[in-house]
This record gives C-alpha cells, sequence and structure tokens, in this order.
C-alpha cells in the first residue's frame, strides 16, 4: 500500500546555487509537497495536488517555510557533553576537555547514550543528515550508527584514527585503525542511509604510517567518504611543519598519503595558501565553513566569498563541540557575521542553500538529499517564522520571503523547528 501525505507551507525549492546570480532568483516557493513512500513524488497548488492523490494526508503548516532538513557537514558526536567550554584554544581545548570526554567514550553504554542524546538535540534542531567524526574506539561509530539507524537516518560517520599526540587510552595504530576502519566499512558503509567516512583526525595526531594505511584504505574503498580537518589555527600550522619538516605544506601532509581526492571533507581550511587552495578546487574537494567552531575558539574568519570565487565546493557545519550550538540556525547566523567581516553580505538564500543543498554537494549526497524536487528522500522541516515574540514583530515588517527567513536565521533556535520528517515520516 501507498503512503501518501501532503504537506501545505511555503515550500522552499531552490532550481540552482544562489552563488550564480540573483540569489533571490535561486528558489521558487510552491504552496504543497507530495510525498509518496518516503520520497518527493511533486511540488505544486495544494488542489492539483489532492487532485493527483486524493487518498493523501494533509498536514497543514501554512505560514510556515517548508525546508530541506538541515545537513552539518562536519560535527563531532562524543563532544556534545562539553560543548561550550570555556576558553582555551585549540590544542589546549583538545587537551583540557575534548580528550578526556571522548575517554568517556571507552564505556560502550556512554558512548551510545551520547550518540542517542547527540541525535535528539541535532533532530530537534532541524537536522536529518550529519556527518560526524566519532571516538578512536570502533565501538563508538557502532553505537553513533545504530542510533541513526534506528531513526531511519541518512547519516555519515568514521571511527576517529589517531596513533600519537593524544593520551595513550585514546591512541589506535597504523594498523589497528585500518583494521577496525575497515570492519566499521564492511558493517555499516551502504547499510540503508548510511555513509562511512574514514577519518584521520588531523595530521597532529597520526603517523605518517598511519596516513598512508589510511589512504590504502580510501583507495580500496573509493565510494567511502575522507574527513578531516586544515589548517584551522596558525598555531596548528606551525605544528604540523615541525611534524612534516619536509612536507610542501598542510594539505600535503594529506596528498602525499593519498588521503587528498573529491570525496574528502576538509575542516575549517581557513588559512590555506594559493597553491593548496588550487589543489583543493582541482580535486573537486570540499571545504567544511565551521563558523561558531572558528569564532568560539578564535582560529578565524573563513573568506566564503572568495573560497567560492576560486570554485570550492564548501558545506556549512557545526563543528560540534569546538562549535558553540546544536543549530544550523545559529549556524547560518554566525556565517553571515564572518561574512560581514570578510567583505560579504551573505543573502539569506545563499545561507539557506549552504545548510542543505551546499552541504548535501559536499557530503555527495545530493542526488537524494538537501532539495526539495521530484525522487528526493522526503527529509523535511517546518519552520514557524515568528517562533518568538523578537522575531515575530521584525518578520511583520517583511516584504518578501527572504526578509521574512532573516529574522529566524539570526535569532532563531529549535523553538522554530515546528515539525521534522525523516523520509516522510513525522518526528514529533
Ligand atoms: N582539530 C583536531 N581535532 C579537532 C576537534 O575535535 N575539533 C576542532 N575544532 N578541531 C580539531
Ligand atoms: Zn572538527
Amino acid at each position: 500500500m501507498t503512503t501518501q501525505r501532503i504537506l501545505t507551507g511555503q515550500v522552499l525549492c531552490f532550481t540552482r546555487s544562489p552563488f550564480e546570480g540573483d540569489p533571490a532568483g535561486a528558489a521558487c516557493l510552491d504552496e504543497a509537497v507530495l510525498i509518496e513512500n518516503g520520497l518527493i513524488s511533486r511540488t505544486g497548488p495544494l488542489a492539483d495536488l489532492r487532485a493527483a492523490a486524493p487518498d493523501a494526508r494533509i498536514e497543514r503548516y501554512d505560514d510556515h517555510l517548508i525546508s530541506p532538513g538541515f545537513i552539518d557537514a562536519h560535527a563531532h558526536y562524543p563532544q556534545t557533553a562539553i560543548i561550550a567550554s570555556w576558553g582555551k584554544r585549540l590544542r589546549d581545548w583538545l587537551e583540557t576537555y575534548t580528550f578526556p570526554e571522548e575517554m568517556r567514550l571507552s564505556d560502550p553504554a556512554y558512548a551510545r547514550e551520547t550518540a542517542n542524546r547527540y541525535l535528539d538535540l541535532t533532530l530537534a534542531n532541524g537536522t536529518t543528515t550529519v556527518a560526524t567524526f566519532c571516538t578512536s574506539h570502533a565501538h563508538s561509530a557502532d553505537a553513533f550508527f545504530q542510533a541513526a539507524h534506528i531513526r531511519n537516518l541518512r547519516a555519515v560517520a568514521g571511527k576517529t584514527c589517531m596513533d600519537r599526540n593524544a593520551p595513550a587510552a585514546l591512541l589506535d595504530t597504523a594498523r589497528s585503525a585500518y583494521d577496525d576502519s575497515a570492519a566499521l566499512i564492511a558493517r555499516w558503509h551502504g547499510t540503508d542511509r548510511l555513509t562511512y567516512a574514514i577519518s584521520p583526525r588531523f595530521s597532529p595526531t597520526s603517523t605518517p604510517d598511519q596516513l598512508s594505511a589510511l589512504g590504502a584504505l580510501w583507495a580500496e574503498h573509493p565510494t567511502c567518504l575522507m574527513q578531516t580537518h586544515l589548517s584551522e589555527q596558525i598555531e596548528e600550522i606551525d605544528w604540523v611543519k615541525s611534524l612534516f619538516p619536509t612536507a610542501r605544506d598542510y594539505l600535503d601532509t594529506y596528498e602525499t598519503h593519498g588521503l587528498l581526492g573529491a570525496r574528502g571533507l576538509y575542516g575549517h581550511a581557513i588559512h590555506l595558501t594559493p597553491l593548496e587552495r588550487a589543489r583543493l578546487s582541482e580535486v573537486g574537494a570540499a571545504l567544511i565553513h565551521c563558523p561558531t567552531s572558528n569564532t568560539f575558539i578564535g582560529s578565524g574568519l573563513f573568506d566564503i566569498a572568495a573560497r567560492f570565487n576560486d570554485g570550492h565546493r564548501i558545506g556549512l557545519a557545526t563543528d560540534t563541540g569546538g562549535g558553540s550550538s546544536f543549530s544550523m540556525l545559529r549556524t547560518m547566523a554566525a556565517a553571515y557575521e564572518i561574512g560581514q567581516l570578510t567583505g560579504t553580505a551573505l543573502h539569506p538564500a545563499q545561507l539557506w542553500w549552504l545548510a542543505t543543498a551546499g552541504s548535501a554537494d559536499a557530503l555527495h549526497v545530493s542526488d537524494c538529499i538537501g532539495t526539495i524536487a521530484p525522487g528526493m528522500e522526503a527529509d523535511l522541516i517546518a519552520i514557524d517564522l515568528a517562533s518568538t515574540p523578537a522575531i515575530t514583530q521584525r518578520a511583520n515588517t517583511a516584504n518578501d520571503i527572504w526578509q521574512a527567513v532573516f529574522p529566524t536565521i539570526m535569532m532563531g533556535d529549535d523553538r522554530a523547528i515546528a515539525q521534522v520528517w525523516v523520509m516522510g515520516e513525522p518526528q514529533s
């Protein structure tokens, strides 16, 4: 039997990237969307969809924006409990807060509890897909994949690999990182909606041997993604120089070991040299912009307009818990503020596209999620554009949809998420 649902609202349909041409003209609004068996079948006037599917159940969200669910292209679910920890820069922050918390996930029960808590929080914030690092314990990846699987989520994750410069309790080896990651790929990659990302944390915590082993693993499993960190802080780049004295630059520490490719996701990528930028755009790799993290840990300003001009693929991410929020609305707001500081006022359409279609493109899943179009998976959210008194009084002055959306981008939070559908199923 076919399950049919019609959602009414202001259905946001991007037809192209708002970074190419007039941003406001990149999307149109439809009155309703028809979902059949978890997939979007069409959008259009309610009367037309009703005629096409007379038995469909109608769910009315008439003043709301119906959007693809948000896609968070870089996060650390094990850092859920240490989000918003005070006063450190990257290395100190890792040593003081992150590594001790990641050690707690040596307990599989705590890993499961954290994965479930994290996904409850992200879903409540309208995020239907995340790409997350786990800890170096293989069971932490199992815990995350299980939690995503029972929620029927499209999700990306990988066991974090580190064989130096971290507490002994978190270290693996080149061999065990390869073996454990390979076993996790066999267990989870391509299972229903799950994708494996081979995950060397970053060059400072992997020996050349480990990077080589993971590069070989990626070559053996080219449909996997590969996620890591790149050029987040100036001190970190100096550290990489001292650890890899013969490397051309930071990116070269990945490239030499087979860890540069189109399916590579490079978190932060703020302080790149011209040569690094050229190589990343040549291969079609994705730079993942983590704006709340970049301000919170004091990393620097990612120049998004310049990077789009260079032709980079770019995703948007919270970087929980270096990032200070689970909300992609708050993340869009921070991207806007960093845009202002780097000379570009990002249009609301550009911000929204980054959090949906842009991140889907970065994760190589834009054929299934990130836009509302026939055949796409129905991971959708209804956004209340008047979720607080402050937002309402501001939105009341709006003359078009983007003016109406912008106050929610800048001031909205989980109260704006009126409903979430995963493969067409409402979550509350
Ligand atoms: N670089 C290496 N590991 C991390 C991490 O956990 N968070 C952030 N923000 N940067 C990193
Ligand atoms: Zn990160």
